[in-house]
């Protein structure tokens, strides 16, 4: 990267930060802002996240907030960053009290992606990315789980062409959806949310080591599929599909362990899509399309935890 900027008569300089969601945090960013001035940086200069989507979005808090706002550049080099994080304009870090609680809308001026980066991709990113492919499928593209179906990681690890058919689609989808809502006002963008209530609480409550961000909402997407089907809005045969899917890409359905149910809830209800205290979950309607409900009664919502061992 910093030669091909070079080539193109670009300064780049290069600033490290320390790998893993504990260090998304304002004291990380604050080192950003300290090398930002000591490469005299101004605004007329950019910055260029690359990395997965923990530089992403710090990278993009540091720009939305360096000198009030200088333009970045997104190059994700994980899945999950290619198909969600680096899309969108969401940028921001972790208080020691939640995840993401502080940061800005701040669109990057480009989102570069080079699939040849994800050679080194560990296994359980990979899959950690395709659960959020199988939330675009569910979502917005039933096609994408056809394919899905028909492949397995080893096969997607090798073939170029089939990972720039399911990145392009899923980063298609989510600045389709993203450029409807952009800040999450009208409703559309909460969409994106599918699987994201129930997955939320369970990475919280088992203190984001049990899981990943996929697993968790993969055990999410059950229990909202599942959801659906109590509400009549789903059928207990794609449920069966959905977790057949799941499975054979090594993701869990069910919580590996019961987790206490209090707890769940409490989490859930700190979620930032609870208005006012009253949950709210995005579940899926079949043929690629989804839609938020609310006021779900207190038994269908018990059952359906108890359904993914929860
Ligand atoms: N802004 C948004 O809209 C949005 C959306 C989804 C997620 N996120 C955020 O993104 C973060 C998760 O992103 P992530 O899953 O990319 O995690 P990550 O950035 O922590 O990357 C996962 C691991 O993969 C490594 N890695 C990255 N690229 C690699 C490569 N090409 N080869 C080998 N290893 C590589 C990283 O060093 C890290 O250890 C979370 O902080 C989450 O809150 C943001
Ligand atoms: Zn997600």
């Amino acid at each position: 990267l910093l030669a091909g900027l070079r080539s193109e008569r670009f300064s780049p300089r290069l600033a490290v930060i320390p790998d893993g969601e504990a260090h998304k945090t304002l004291k990380t960013v604050q080192t950003l802002y300290i090398q930002c001035l000591k490469s005299r940086l101004d605004r007329r200069s950019a910055l260029v996240a690359l990395g997965g989507g923990v530089v992403g979005d710090m990278t993009g808090f540091a720009a939305a907030t360096y000198m009030r706002g200088i333009p970045f550049v997104q190059c994700p080099t994980t899945l999950l960053s290619m198909v969600d994080a680096s899309i969108g304009g969401k940028t921001g870090v972790d208080l020691p009290e939640g995840k993401n609680l502080v940061g800005a809308f701040w669109q990057p001026r480009r989102v570069w992606m080079d699939l040849s980066v994800l050679k080194t991709l560990p296994d359980r990113e990979w899959r950690t990315g395709v659960a959020e492919v199988i939330k675009y499928g569910l979502m917005a593209d039933e096609g994408i789980l056809r394919i899905l179906e028909s492949i397995d990681l080893a096969e997607l690890r090798r073939r170029a062409d089939l990972q720039e058919d399911i990145v392009s689609r899923s980063a298609r989808i989510k600045a389709r959806i993203v450029s409807e809502d952009e800040k999450e006002t009208s409703g559309r963008r909460e969409l994106l949310n599918l699987g994201h209530t129930f997955g939320h609480a369970i990475e919280s409550v088992s203190g984001y080591k049990t899981y990943t961000h996929g697993e968790a909402i993969s055990i999410g997407m059950a229990a909202a599929a599942r959801l659906s089907v109590r509400l009549k809005t789903f059928r207990s045969p794609d449920v069966r599909r959905l977790e057949l899917l799941f499975q054979r890409w090594g993701l869990p359905v069910r919580a590996r362990r019961p987790l206490p149910r209090k707890r769940i809830w409490e989490a859930m209800s700190r979620d930032k899509k609870a208005f006012s205290g009253r949950f709210r979950f995005i579940v899926p309607l079949g043929r690629g399309r989804a839609r938020a409900v609310t006021r779900v009664p207190f038994p269908l919502l018990n059952q359906t935890l108890k359904e993914v061992g929860l």
